[in-house]
């Protein structure tokens, strides 16, 4: 089979490999489709901090069970399956609480393990999960962004009374942005980037702010009444965004929900964070969101149809990639098909 493999930083290749035998308490799966995630690119220029190399990268995949382990119960030969990308040990302090996406020994399939970017991969069984079949193999690549978003509604505790901030309009901004307004939140948006802000308008932004040409912390006092924003989720991964949104923007008793992984250092006076009683959150992967997020994707509650911007066959990655890279005003989700 072939497998799209990131040998080195900026180096991805097409490569050989023979279909991975299935575990008794795996599942073998084709690959159908697989969405290309900023991180996928990251990983591809050696910007990401916790990925190894060579890598087949990708944790965005869906495809058909081909193969199942002698011990696997619940699932059959033919069924269309999402794959969870979270793998955790079960033993640390995180995982006796139940927050195995911060596992101590977390493995995420296409960060320190073989991820989609392959024809077939096999599976713990316990990390896949049935998606309905009307819907399409490219719409079901999208699941894992969103579960993004059902682990940070969770983590910001957001409610319809809120007035959400989202910093950042690119994909995982977007797919916020539609997860708030299902839920039925007021949410103001800002990026730099006209053609992003366009398309948050689109999927029913209350305001969108051009942060370059706009000061935000005034747009967002206007758009509170001078209150503040009760729920901020910083997806820009820029740390002078996250000091402005803790220290002028959040509301007092508001939460802030860090997406970003920068590893620079942030400045906030102690007394930001204190005298308003803020709340800042982190929020990594998903924890066991996949069957919520299928649920959302099955009832039709929001529009995954308008994140996906492009296609291109999987043998293209590289093309792919660098199509991403050099297109951020036109892209918003690439996946890759088999
Ligand atoms: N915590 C998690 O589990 C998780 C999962 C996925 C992505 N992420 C992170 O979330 C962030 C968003 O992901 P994405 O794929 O949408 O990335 P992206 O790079 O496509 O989007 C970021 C957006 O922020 C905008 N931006 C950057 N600097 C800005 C500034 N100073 N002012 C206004 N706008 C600015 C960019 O124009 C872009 O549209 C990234 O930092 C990513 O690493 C976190
Ligand atoms: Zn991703
Ligand atoms: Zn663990």
């Amino acid at each position: 089979m072939k497998a799209i493999e990131v040998l080195k930083p900026d180096e991805i290749t097409i490569v050989e490999r023979p279909i991975p035998a299935c575990g008794e308490n795996e599942v073998l799966i084709k690959v159908k489709a697989a969405g290309i995630c900023g991180s996928d690119v990251h990983i591809y220029h050696g910007k990401n901090a916790f990925a190894t190399y060579p890598r087949i990268v990708g944790h965005e995949f869906v495809g058909e069970i081909i193969t199942i382990g002698v011990n696997v119960k619940k699932l059959q030969v033919g069924d269309r399956v999402a794959v969870d990308p979270v793998m955790a040990c079960g033993h640390c302090y995180a995982c006796r609480i139940g927050r195995h996406n911060v596992c101590k020994n977390l493995k995420v399939l296409g960060v320190h393990q073989d991820g989609g970017y392959q024809e077939y991969i096999a599976v713990k069984s316990e990390n896949v999960y049935k998606i309905p079949q009307h819907i399409s193999w490219e719409i079901a690549s999208l699941i894992e962004p969103y579960t993004i978003a059902a682990q940070v509604l969770e983590r910001g505790r957001l409610t319809a009374d809120d007035q959400v901030l989202i910093c950042g309009a690119g994909p995982i901004g977007l797919i916020i942005l539609q997860a708030v307004k299902m839920v039925g939140a007021k949410a103001a948006i800002m990026d730099v980037l006209a053609t992003r802000l366009n398309r948050a308008k689109e999927m029913g932004a209350d305001l969108v702010i051009d942060a370059s040409s706009s000061d935000v912390t005034e747009e967002m006092m206007t758009f509170t009444n001078q209150e503040g924003a009760s729920l901020i989720y910083e997806a820009t991964g820029n740390i002078k965004v996250l000091e402005t949104c803790i220290t002028k923007i959040a509301s007092p008793a508001g939460r802030v929900v860090v997406l970003g992984f920068s590893t620079e250092l942030v400045q906030i006076p102690q007394v930001a964070i204190m005298s308003r009683e803020l709340e800042i959150i982190g929020t990594r992967l998903n924890r066991g969101k996949f069957p919520q997020v299928i649920e959302w994707f099955d009832k039709g509650l929001l529009q995954p149809e308008k994140v996906l911007t492009h296609t291109f066959r999987v043998y293209d990655a590289k093309k792919a990639f660098t199509f991403m890279d050099t297109n951020p005003a036109e892209v918003c989700k690439i996946v890759l098909t088999f």
